[in-house]
Order: structure tokens, then C-alpha cells, then sequence
């Protein structure tokens, strides 16, 4: 069963939406509009009866949710009604922290929770890179975030991890146990600054991997042509 991300010309082009209770990774530079992607997807589902919890593991929530509530997504509505939950998860102690004993597993237990707590059907974690400092043991990383992962699928949610994009010649752990990736691009063409969108992989669906223009609109995003 496919669900709509609801975001403006992006759900014909991977053929109705995404495949439900996958796990899809967001990858892009600062700025570039991953933030506003996942809580597009999350106010969407949670005005369509499926409750979305935004999970930042930067204590960044409370002003991801002021800084999106400018938009006409409806946020301050939803949050009100307890369809739409923004939270923070510890991932990094704080210098006064004695007990420094946090990692991906006490992270998971925590949206575990909160998921079941809430029925939550759209899950964003905001982001994989800052999770990977809840990780002390430099060797086991990739195998702890292949383990994260493997456990939120075992999830009754759709669940998008957002990732920052350091190099884009080199692909992280998240990038290849996900079920989609779509990238996110801030390039200069000639004097202006354009934004872009490109799949990369999406499961069960057939896609091409052209960029196509992202805008910025009062509504959020909104994905028009190919860019040529
Ligand atoms: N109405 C608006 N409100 C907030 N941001 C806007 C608005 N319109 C355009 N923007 C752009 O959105 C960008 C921020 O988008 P967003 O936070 O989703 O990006 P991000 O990829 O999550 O960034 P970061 O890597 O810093 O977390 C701003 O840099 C700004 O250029
Ligand atoms: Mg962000």
C-alpha cells in the first residue's frame, strides 16, 4: 500500500507515494530543505489521520516546530490535537552529564515507546549524522547503525532519517539499508542559487534519477520540472 507524502508534484513521480511502514533516507547539504520535507510528510499524515512524531536528537525540536509553523501546513492545529508530536531524544550528554551511557538502543527505546504511546504512523528522525555521536566505539558504528535501522522497520510506521550529506561521492550505512533515498541539491547556475530533488533508489517503484527544480512556497515544498 502506497501513502502520500503530500508534497506538491512529488507523489506522481514515484507513482502515488511511498510504500507504507518503509524506511526511506533524506540526504542534503545546510539549508537545502530536509527539515521542511519531513515535517511536510508528517503534518500531511497527521491531517489525514495518521499521527507523525518529529524526533530531533539536536534538542532542536521546539524550534524546528516554531520555524515550520510559518507555513500553511496547519502545525499549530495538528500539535493541539496530539497528531503531530515534536520531541527530543538525547543522543549527545551534556558536559554536566556524569552518566554519558546514551546510544542508538536507549535512543530507539525511547521512540519505542513514544510510537506505541501515541500510535504514530509517520515517524522523521532529524538526523542519522548527529546520531552517529551516541556511538562511542569508533568499530562498531556501521554494524549499531545497521542495528538501529533494522529495528525500525520492525515498526508499524513510515519512517523517514534524515541524513546530512557530507561527501556525495561516498554513501553511509543508512543510505544502503534504506528502502528509498532521495537526494536534495543546492547548486549555483550562473549567478542564482537553484535547489533540486533527485531519486536515487526507491523501493517498488520505477524512477528516473533526473533533478527536478525545489521550491520554497508559503505551502512548503513544491517539486516542479525536470532541470535541463
Ligand atoms: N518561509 C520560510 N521559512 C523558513 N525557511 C524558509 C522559508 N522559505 C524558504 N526557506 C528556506 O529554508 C531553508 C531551511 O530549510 P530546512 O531547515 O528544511 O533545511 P535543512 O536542509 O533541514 O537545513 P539544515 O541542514 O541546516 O538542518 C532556509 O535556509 C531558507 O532558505
Ligand atoms: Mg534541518
Amino acid at each position: 500500500m502506497r501513502i502520500k507524502i503530500g508534497i506538491k508534484g512529488f507523489d506522481d513521480v514515484i507513482h502515488g507515494g511511498l510504500v507504507k511502514n518503509r524506511i526511506y533516507v533524506l540526504s542534503g547539504p545546510p539549508g537545502s530543505g530536509k527539515t521542511t520535507f519531513g515535517v511536510q510528510f508528517l503534518a500531511y499524515g497527521a491531517s489525514t489521520g495518521m499521527p507523525g512524531l518529529y524526533v530531533s536528537l539536536t534538542r532542536g525540536a521546539g524550534t524546528t516546530l516554531e520555524n515550520m509553523s510559518g507555513y500553511n501546513m496547519n502545525i499549530p492545529v495538528l500539535t493541539g490535537r496530539d497528531v503531530l508530536f515534536f520531541r527530543d531524544v538525547k543522543s549527545v550528554p551534556d558536559y554536566a552529564d556524569s552518566d554519558t551511557s546514551i546510544s542508538p538502543s536507549i535512543v530507539y527505546a525511547e521512540i519505542l515507546d513514544f510510537v506505541n504511546r501515541h500510535s504514530i504512523k509517520r515517524l522523521v528522525i532529524d538526523s542519522m549524522s548527529t546520531l552517529r555521536f551516541s556511538i562511542n566505539d569508533q568499530t562498531s558504528k556501521d554494524m549499531e547503525i545497521g542495528r538501529f535501522i533494522q529495528n525500525l522497520s520492525l515498526l508499524d510506521c513510515t519512517t523517514i532519517l534524515i541524513s546530512e550529506m557530507v561527501d556525495p561521492s561516498t554513501y553511509s550505512t543508512e543510505q544502503y539499508a534504506c528502502d528509498g533515498l532521495v537526494f536534495l541539491h543546492n547548486f549555483m547556475r550562473g549567478r542564482s542559487m537553484t535547489r533540486a530533488i533527485q531519486i536515487i533508489k526507491m523501493c517498488g517503484t520505477a524512477h528516473d534519477c533526473e533533478m527536478r527544480k525545489l521550491e520554497f512556497t508559503a505551502d512548503g515544498l513544491r517539486i516542479s520540472g525536470k532541470i535541463v
